[in-house]
């Protein structure tokens, strides 16, 4: 069992907002995203993807935390609302073979934003997280945006080590793959009282 999976399991999930992460609604009119294809990449409990799919988009979730992912499917449920949740290792478990012909949903090239959420920060800053990079600029369209919020270094004097992020790491991890077309320092919960400084960044595939 993963940590994550622990954690879910025991409710101890700091990270969760309890609702969607609150600059979507900013990133969507600032970079006038109307409709498309979204893919959440460690979309955790859904919160944001069941959000994003109210709003008319055609989302897909990934986690590799199936406590997390069945909460996600229950609360798409409950609201009405149609996500294609999958429970998986990213990306290891999606292969590039598997998003050919047989598994429409997660075809290559096929999605319009990328979006994630303190996922990213947990990869390192070697070959494991280039995978994830070159497998994240695969799935998008050319044109697609990639939004990602991660935990800051600067400012930040509650630690989480190695998930801290400076300005300059998050640059030089994105130049070879992606074009940084806007980056703030932020929080990473907005709204929340302490919340954490948090570099949001949206970027389109080079
Ligand atoms: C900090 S949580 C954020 C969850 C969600 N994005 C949110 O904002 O509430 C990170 C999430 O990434 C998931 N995760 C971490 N590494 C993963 C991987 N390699 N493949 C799939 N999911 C992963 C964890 O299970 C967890 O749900």
């Amino acid at each position: 069992m993963t940590w994550w999976e622990s954690a879910y399991r025991c409710g101890h999930v700091n990270w969760d907002p309890g609702e969607y992460d609150g600059h979507l609604p900013w990133l969507l009119d600032r970079f006038e995203i109307r409709c498309g294809r979204v893919i959440d990449l460690g979309c955790g409990t859904g919160k944001s993807a069941v959000w994003l799919a109210e709003r008319g988009f055609d989302v897909v979730g990934i986690d590799f935390a199936p406590t997390a992912v069945r909460q996600a499917q229950a609360l798409a449920q409950r609201r009405g609302v149609k996500v294609d949740f999958r429970c998986g290792e990213f990306p290891a478990d999606f292969p590039a073979g598997s998003f050919g012909e047989t598994d429409n949903a997660l075809r290559l090239g096929a999605f319009d934003l990328a979006v994630e959420r303190g996922f990213l920060q947990h990869f390192g800053r070697g070959r494991q997280l280039q995978r994830a990079l070159r497998r994240i600029a695969q799935l998008l369209r050319p044109q697609a945006l990639f939004y990602s919020l991660i935990t800051a270094r600067e400012g930040n004097r509650r630690g989480w080590g190695s998930s801290l992020w400076s300005e300059a790491e998050i640059r030089a991890a994105m130049q070879e793959l992606f074009l940084i077309r806007y980056m703030e320092l932020s929080v990473f919960t907005p709204g929340e009282a302490g919340s954490m400084p948090a570099w949001l960044s949206v970027m389109s595939p080079k």
